[in-house]
């Protein structure tokens, strides 16, 4: 089986550098659709669910932007391994350092967790998985894929590598926006779009998977069997 081994220690560094600039430098790589694909996972997950999940885990929250996107009332927990990213959280009731690949908290401790940005981060995506369907019912995710062609598997990671910094430092002048060239590493180490397909499913009902921006950004919500 693929792991989703790779890079992912400097990845892990470049978060406590751009915790200050990061969601304007977001919105300049992404040409302005950052915010809504996170809307659009969250927003699937309330037309999936059988009823609205009011204890949430926002798993990798950073400073809080996925769980905007939650209705209320619904008690949020940020989870992260960077601190300087929890510290910049304002949305959450409760934050909690941690990593996505061991969570600390009892089995069924939430009816759904949301993980906006993160998936793609961590070293081992079949733990995180596992420890997602663990500790929820739902599961609406947003991550950083690679698409299943191999040509615009290269054209995305150009465009990360090169154009990405370029964007974040005009949009986001300042102490790491040449960290974005970073997220390239993501994209060439990440696995394929349909070997988390397989995974999400192995472990949970998939009730919906989406890809974005030609395969780089993917969607899913997941329901505990
Ligand atoms: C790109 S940010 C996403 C933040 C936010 N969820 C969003 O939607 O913008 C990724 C976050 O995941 C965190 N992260 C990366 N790997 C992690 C891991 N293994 N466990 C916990 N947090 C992790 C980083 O510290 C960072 O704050």
């Amino acid at each position: 089986m693929i792991r989703a081994a790779g890079p992912r220690g400097a990845l892990r560094g470049a978060y406590e550098r751009i915790a200050r600039i990061y969601e304007r430098a977001n919105v300049a790589v992404t040409l302005g659709f950052v915010d809504r694909w996170r809307r659009e996972a969250v927003a699937l997950m309330y037309a999936l669910a059988r009823r609205p999940p009011l204890r949430v885990l926002d798993a990798g929250a950073g400073p809080g932007n996925m769980a905007l996107h939650l209705r209320r009332p619904a008690y949020v927990v940020a989870l992260d391994a960077t601190p300087e990213m929890l510290r910049a959280n304002r949305v959450a009731g409760d934050r909690v350092a941690g990593v996505l690949e061991m969570l600390p908290f009892r089995d069924r401790s939430f009816d759904a967790v949301i993980a906006g940005y993160s998936l793609h981060a961590v070293s081992d995506m079949e733990r995180a998985v596992e420890e997602f369907g663990r500790v929820a019912e739902y599961q609406a995710v947003v991550s950083i894929g690679r698409p299943e062609s191999r040509v615009i598997g290269r054209l995305v990671e150009l465009y990360a590598r090169y154009a990405m910094p370029v964007l974040a430092c005009a949009l986001a002048p300042g102490r790491g926006c040449r960290e974005y060239a970073k997220i390239a590493l993501a994209v060439s180490s990440s696995p394929p779009n349909s070997w988390l397909r397989v995974l999400v499913s192995s472990r949970a009902e998939l009730l919906a998977f989406k890809e974005r921006a030609l395969g780089a950004i993917y969607i899913y919500v997941a329901r505990r069997r």
